[in-house]
């Protein structure tokens, strides 16, 4: 059934062939940043759709107060800063692009890995800082490593792919995803509790649910081994933060890499300052192929939707 979409207002800095692309069907379209949640209270009013990244907080208030709201669409894969539920009750549509920044993602993972495991960070700021140390920042190989990869997805495989071109050892854990074909792709699937002893990096690559929470916490790293590396390119609250720290303190844990937190922005820095953290602030899907790919797709997504075509995303 074909849906009546006039007036679509973009945020977060969202590409402008997202634009573009619902101009040219006619629909009218208003670019802003981020609004605060009294002005999107007020700006939501006046339009039957919404796309945003992850800034923007689409809470039950925003979308109780819409009027002719019918589309809330996420240039993006986690919909986690959209209270779908209410948007549900509403009647609100809610769509996704879960694919639009899966290489991105997975790109910033393996450079992660491979900044992680010779300090990359570090050592350049340390020269920038005028040194010249090199007995400081001994790296290691990732040449005959194991990676553990939680969550086989979109990500996680594009990951395994490419990791397994530096001779890693690719093992993983999915639920959803049966042995035989995780195979395939040349990962042994494992139970968790045999994955953690083995495991000389682990990336994870869930999304953020009750059961993904602190998923890697204080029981992982009794069992890890020793010198064991944590990446998060997912989301902030998988790795237990506090349990983190304390690996990384008492030397369990010889390093991890960060791209996402519990708090984003993070308040508290002590992780990110840690001599044996690298971090970025979120910036998995930030490049300029990514973001043009998941604004169009929004787009065209949204025009499907106008012209009563099958509906895509969450
Ligand atoms: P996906 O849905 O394709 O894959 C997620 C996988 O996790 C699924 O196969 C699911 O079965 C599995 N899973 C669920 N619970 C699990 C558990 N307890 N243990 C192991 N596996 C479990 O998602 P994706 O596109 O690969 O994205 C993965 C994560 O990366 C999401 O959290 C997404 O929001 C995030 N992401 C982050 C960035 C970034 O900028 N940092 C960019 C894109 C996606
Ligand atoms: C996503 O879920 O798509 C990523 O976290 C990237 C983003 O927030 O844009």
């Amino acid at each position: 059934m074909a849906t009546e979409v006039k007036k679509v207002l973009l945020l977060d800095g969202v590409d402008p062939v997202c634009g573009q692309i619902l101009t040219q069907v006619g629909i009218e379209v208003t670019t802003k940043g981020k609004l605060s949640q009294d002005e999107l209270i007020q700006a939501v009013k006046e339009y039957d759709g919404m796309v945003v990244r992850s800034a923007t907080k689409v809470t039950a208030e925003i979308l109780n107060k819409s009027e002719r709201l019918c589309i809330v669409g996420r240039a993006g894969t986690g919909v986690d800063n959209i209270d779908v539920q209410a948007a549900t009750r509403r009647g609100v549509i809610v769509m996704n692009t879960p694919d639009g920044n899966t290489l991105s993602a997975a790109e910033h993972t393996c450079s992660m890995i491979c900044a992680l495991s010779r300090s990359i960070p570090q050592a350049c700021a340390s020269l920038k800082a005028g040194n010249w140390d090199r007995k400081s920042f001994m790296g290691t190989e990732l040449y005959g490593k194991t990676l553990a990869i939680i969550g086989l997805g979109r990500i996680g495989r594009e990951v395994a792919k490419r990791m397994q071109a530096f001779g890693m050892t690719t093992i993983g854990y999915d639920p959803l995803i049966p042995a035989k074909v995780t195979a395939e792709w040349g990962v042994e699937s494992l139970p968790l509790e045999e994955i953690w002893p083995k495991a000389d990096y682990i990336t994870v690559h869930t999304p953020l649910l009750p059961h993904t929470k602190n998923l890697i916490g204080e029981t992982v790293f009794k069992t890890c081994k020793q010198g064991l590396r944590i990446v998060n390119v997912a989301r902030g609250g998988i790795v237990d933060e506090a349990a983190l720290l304390q690996a990384l303190d008492s030397g369990t844990c010889a390093g991890a890499a960060l791209d996402v937190f519990l708090e984003e922005p993070p308040t508290d820095l002590t992780l990110c300052k840690h001599p044996k953290v690298i971090c970025t602030p979120h910036l998995g899907a930030n490049t300029s192929e990514a973001q043009k790919r998941v604004a169009l797709q929004i787009a065209e997504q949204i025009v499907g939707m106008v012209k009563g075509r099958p509906l895509v995303g969450v």
